[in-house]
């Protein structure tokens, strides 16, 4: 069955660990007490590294057909040793994360991430059996990430297509464009990749960049961190 990608990017959201827990929890209820079975949906939900512990343990209660998948938001490349301040896949994998997102725009440009930093990162990530969530907003900036990387490994990498003005913004792209962009963006990386939509996404526009956009999924900001919304969004996807 091929999955539908529905992951929430908290970013640096809530500020205090009760409420990441008690976000987490509402959210993994409606789902709980609305859909018998994710089926088809993936849903993942990318906190502060921090909040990772407490999520874990909520997640753990849950039956796997409703279970919420836990990602980071980013890593390092390295296992272990002198890199103060870094947290590695590794220790990732370790705190029940699945996924990861690498190479997110505020991530290049609050902390000069760039194209071969991203690679080493998606390349530890796969190492360590992550799936990365590479994010992209040109063309060349996928083709640099995949780099040297085999294809049986490739076909792991999930990525999200990011314009910039539309990331917070509150004006999606439009689904023709976002539609253009998948296709362009499928014929660089293959057909085998899912990929992702981010930018203003809501649960007006869901659905849409899923049927008439054709990705595989949405990469979610501001809206994950409203729970009904979000989960409205899990609904529509899933009824869709
Ligand atoms: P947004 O963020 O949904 O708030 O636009 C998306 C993202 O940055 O991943």
């Amino acid at each position: 069955m091929k999955k539908i990608f529905i992951v929430a990017n908290w970013k640096l959201n809530p500020i205090a660990e009760k409420k990441a827990g008690v976000l987490f929890s509402t959210i993994q209820e409606s789902v709980r007490e609305e859909i018998e079975d994710l089926g088809e949906a993936e849903v993942v939900i990318c906190p502060p590294f921090l909040y990772l512990p407490v999520l874990k343990k909520e997640q753990k209660r849950e039956p796997e057909e409703q279970r919420i998948e836990l990602g980071s938001q980013d890593c390092f490349w390295e296992d272990k040793g002198a890199f103060t301040g870094e947290v590695s896949p590794l220790m990732l994998r370790d705190m029940g994360c699945k996924y990861v997102i690498v190479g997110h725009s505020e991530r290049r440009k609050f902390f000069s991430e760039n194209d071969e930093m991203v690679n080493k990162k998606i390349k530890a990530a796969l190492k360590h059996g992550l799936r990365p969530i590479v994010c992209i907003d040109k063309l060349d900036q996928a083709e640099a990430a995949l780099q040297g990387i085999d294809e049986e490994q490739k076909k792991k990498v999930i990525v999200a297509y990011e314009l910039l003005w539309a990331i917070g913004s509150g004006k999606p792209c439009s689904y023709e464009q976002a539609r253009e962009f998948n296709l362009s963006l499928k014929e660089v990386i293959g057909s085998d990749h899912p990929t992702l939509y981010g930018g203003s996404v809501n649960a007006e526009n869901a659905v849409g960049f899923i049927s008439e956009s054709q990705f595989q999924g949405l990469l979610i900001g501001g809206a994950s961190l409203r729970p009904d919304e979000f989960f409205e969004i899990i609904r529509s996807v899933r009824e869709r």
